[in-house]
Parts: C-alpha cells; structure tokens; sequence
C-alpha cells in the first residue's frame, strides 16, 4: 500500500538520506532504525508530504504523496497537543478538518479515548497530564480519523522504561484492533523487535538502508525474551556493528 521509491533528501550541500526504498503492504508495520542525526525524521516527513524528496518518490496506494493530506496521521516526538484545548477536543479536532458533525466528532473522540484508557481525563488539559497520558492522547488522536497510514517519530522514547513498555503493549493492543498500516521510528531495538513486521536498519552518510529484517513474530510482547526474539536483536546488533 506505500511504497517509497529512490527517496534522497539533500539541505543545500549536505546530503542527508540516499536511495531509500521499501514498501509496506496491509496490516504491517516496519520499524525504521538508525543513528541519531541520520535523517530518520526526515524520512517521515517525506513519507507523508510534508517534505519534498530531492529525487524519488512516494506512492501511496499507487498514486504519488505530492502534499499533506488528512488520511495519514502523524506521531510527532513531543505529542503535539494543543494546552489550550481539553483531552476530548485534542483528540476530536482531526475530525472537524475531515467533516465529521459534532456529535459524531465527541462520540468517536471519546469511543477512543476509552480504548487507550484514558476516557477519565477527557475533560482535563494536557498540561495538567503525565507524559504517559500525554502519549495516550496523541495516539487516540492519530487513530481516531481512521488513517489510510500511521507514522510514528521515536513516540515512546521520552518516557521512563516502564512507562515505555507498558505504552507499547498499549499501542500493540489498538493496532491489532484496527491493523493500519504503520512506519514506527524508533532508536531502541527492542521496541523495533516487538512493533515491526519489518525493520529496516539505516546507516552510512548519507543514509541508506544497509539492511531490512522479516520479523513475523512481531506483535508478542514478550517477543523479546524469546529464542527467536533474541536472534532477532543479535542480526540486527550484528549489521550495525559490520556497517557503524
Ligand atoms: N529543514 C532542515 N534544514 C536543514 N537541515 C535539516 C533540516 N531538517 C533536518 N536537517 C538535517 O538533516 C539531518 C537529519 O535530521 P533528522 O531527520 O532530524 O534526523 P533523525 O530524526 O534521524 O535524528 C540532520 O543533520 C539535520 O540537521
Ligand atoms: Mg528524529
């Protein structure tokens, strides 16, 4: 359903990522991997429009990505809410650009916010909530208008690591509900390993995928601790210390 042909991305001299390519079909994810500074949040960007490729291209559903468009949401790494809006109406707001009456909007933000949790603090602001629930808020919100595809930017890596894990079995739990095809950037292996149906490693300068794993395992949370789990993590270690 995406597929990302060619992709480079150069800021005047600097080239930044070089030939990416890959492709992501129906209810999977890939989990994107690399070094800071490698050109992993640019490489979302492209992805959903906000960024031209210097060459290359992105094709979602056959037809290219040449702008921002409403059916493919955005985790950004700091959420993203708006201080001044409640819970209810951070998560509803996607669904006024798209058209949905008010009552239908509240009905679905709440329906959501019940999935992930965290339907007692609809009324409350953002700034009053813990980076957890923060978390929650921006994902309820990204999954509310029924993405056609779900990019993620190292959504969980602000947060403590139990936090982090009990977020990803969180995020496992809503996406095995509603399988929308997801890109999940992530400087963390593990969480590569437990999220990613692929996991496409990143590494050289420019960037380039140097390697991209089949993970059918993924989805388990205690994948991890698992025989396969762990030859998983030891490919993956292994490709980077050969390419780094
Ligand atoms: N708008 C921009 N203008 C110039 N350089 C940029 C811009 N955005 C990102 N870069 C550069 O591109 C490189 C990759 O950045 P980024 O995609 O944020 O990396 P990552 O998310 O992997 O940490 C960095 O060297 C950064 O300075
Ligand atoms: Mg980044």
């Amino acid at each position: 359903m995406l597929r990302a042909e060619a992709l480079e991305k150069r800021f005047g001299a600097e080239a930044v990522l070089n030939n990416v390519s890959f492709s992501l079909g129906e209810e999977e994810t890939i989990a994107v991997v690399g070094p800071s500074g490698c050109g992993k949040t640019t490489l979302l960007y492209m992805l959903c429009g906000l960024s031209a490729p210097s060459a290359g291209q992105v094709l979602l559903d056959g037809k290219p990505v040449n702008g921002p468009r409403s059916d493919i949401s955005i985790i950004l790494q700091d959420y993203g809410l708006l201080p001044w809006k409640t819970v209810l109406d951070n998560v509803a707001l996607g669904l006024k650009v798209q058209g949905v009456g008010r009552r239908k909007r509240l009905q679905r933000a709440e329906a959501v916010l019940d999935e992930l949790g965290i339907a007692a603090k609809a009324g409350d602001y953002p700034g009053t909530l813990s980076g957890g629930q923060q978390q929650r808020v921006a994902i309820a919100r990204a999954f509310v208008t029924r993405p056609r595809l779900m990019l993620l930017d190292e959504p969980f890596s602000s947060l403590d690591a139990m936090t982090r894990e009990k977020m990803q079995g969180i995020m496992l739990n809503v996406w095995s509900r509603r399988r929308v095809p997801s890109v999940l950037v992530t400087h963390s292996l593990e969480e590569a390993v437990t999220l990613g149906r692929k996991i496409l490693v990143l590494g050289g300068s420019p960037a380039t995928p140097v390697a991209c794993f089949d993970n059918p395992g993924f989805g388990d949370p205690d994948l991890k601790t698992t025989d396969a789990g762990f030859a998983m993590l030891r490919d993956i270690r292994k490709t980077l210390e050969e390419r780094w």
